[in-house]
């Protein structure tokens, strides 16, 4: 068994290895650097180690792997560009240190190349998976254009925010998870179950993002602190905070929320501190700790070896104390 610490390892040298094109050079450049500074790797970890659970040799499935963590970069250089982010992982975004339409054409090229990737390493012995993950991409795109449309909304309700994380990031990590299955060898029903577990964990890994993206530290998250405050965005925390909240706390939120020329750090402060005063922090913990509930349900029903489903139950319990 290999451990998720051997699989990041291993993931992050593959893509090292990666040969991009060299010309257009301000095609390819930005691809090298987003794809070159770290990040977390959990989208093909989390494929290869279902792959692990069916199949002793999950390297074999390592281009797939890949395959994943290219589209996802892919969605964060026109994400980053969507939310107006000047930071990733610690480093100006591609469309600050290049401009807007380098994000949209190098975004647009690996969006191509991760399905390349894919197809040239699933289709023959598993069109399934090829499948699974053409769907998985469109959802994604879909939840980007819930989460716009939610900016200029105050009355979303917990429920349309839930679908639209489900969406924008839920399904990719449960796809990752169901494609690893399909190609160690997994059932159809194996493979849904691990797409389950993996919505579980999905939802949890948004609603903690939401999280960071307030309460963390900017030094360790690698995002500006307050971006989804700025931006309007509907999260989890702002969802909550305005439904706990009793009318003259609600008027005062929206209120500084819709101001446009005043200082950012003002309107930030402001909206975290009624977070605090509405415990926000404390709904936020109860929605983890019910997440991982349900997904360590559906971890429970998959008819493996137990003792093969702990490297997955580690990494996915370092991950909920992650804090970048
Ligand atoms: C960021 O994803 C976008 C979200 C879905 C929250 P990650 O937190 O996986 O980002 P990296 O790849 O580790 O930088
Ligand atoms: C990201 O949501 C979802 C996708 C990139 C598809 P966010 O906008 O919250 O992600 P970050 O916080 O910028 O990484
Ligand atoms: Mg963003
Ligand atoms: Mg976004
Ligand atoms: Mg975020």
């Amino acid at each position: 068994m290999l451990t998720y610490q051997t699989l990041t390892d291993k993931v992050n040298a593959a893509i090292a290895d990666i040969q991009f094109p060299k010309e257009p050079q301000g095609l390819y450049e930005p691809i090298s650097y987003i794809m070159s500074f770290g990040g977390k790797r959990i989208r093909p970890v989390f494929m290869l180690l279902a792959a692990q659970l069916f199949n002793k040799d999950p390297e074999r499935f390592m281009d797939a792997a890949v395959s994943l963590e290219i589209f996802h970069n892919y969605t964060l250089l026109h994400d980053d560009l969507m939310d107006n982010a000047d930071f990733r992982r610690g480093k100006p975004t591609v469309h600050k240190r290049w401009d807007a339409n380098t994000a949209i054409l190098s975004g647009d090229a690996m969006f191509i190349l991760s399905c390349k990737k894919m197809y040239n390493a699933v289709n023959e012995n598993c069109p399934e998976a090829m499948t699974e993950f053409l769907k998985t991409q469109l959802e994604v795109i879909e939840g980007q254009q819930y989460d716009m449309n939610f900016e200029t909304r105050m009355d979303v309700s917990l429920e349309e925010y839930f679908e639209m994380i489900r969406l924008k990031t839920g399904v990719l990590i449960s796809s990752a998870l169901k494609i690893g299955a399909l190609l160690g060898g997994a059932s159809k029903d194996e493979a849904e179950l691990l797409y389950q577990y993996g919505a579980q964990i999905g939802k949890a890994f948004q609603v903690q993002d939401d999280y960071l993206d307030t309460f963390g530290d900017v030094k360790v998250f690698g995002k500006n602190i307050g971006g989804d405050i700025m931006e309007g965005k509907k999260t989890f925390l702002l969802i909550s905070a305005l439904k706990k909240a009793n009318a003259t706390q609600k008027l005062q939120m929206i209120d500084w929320l819709e101001k446009k020329d005043c200082e950012p750090l003002d309107k930030i402060d402001f909206i975290t501190k009624m977070y605090i005063e509405l415990g926000i922090p404390d709904d936020y913990n109860a929605c983890m700790k019910d997440c991982y509930a349900k997904a360590d349900n559906y971890l429970a029903k998959l008819h493996v070896p137990e003792d093969s489903k702990n490297e997955l139950k580690v990494f996915a319990d370092k991950l909920s104390y992650r804090n970048n």
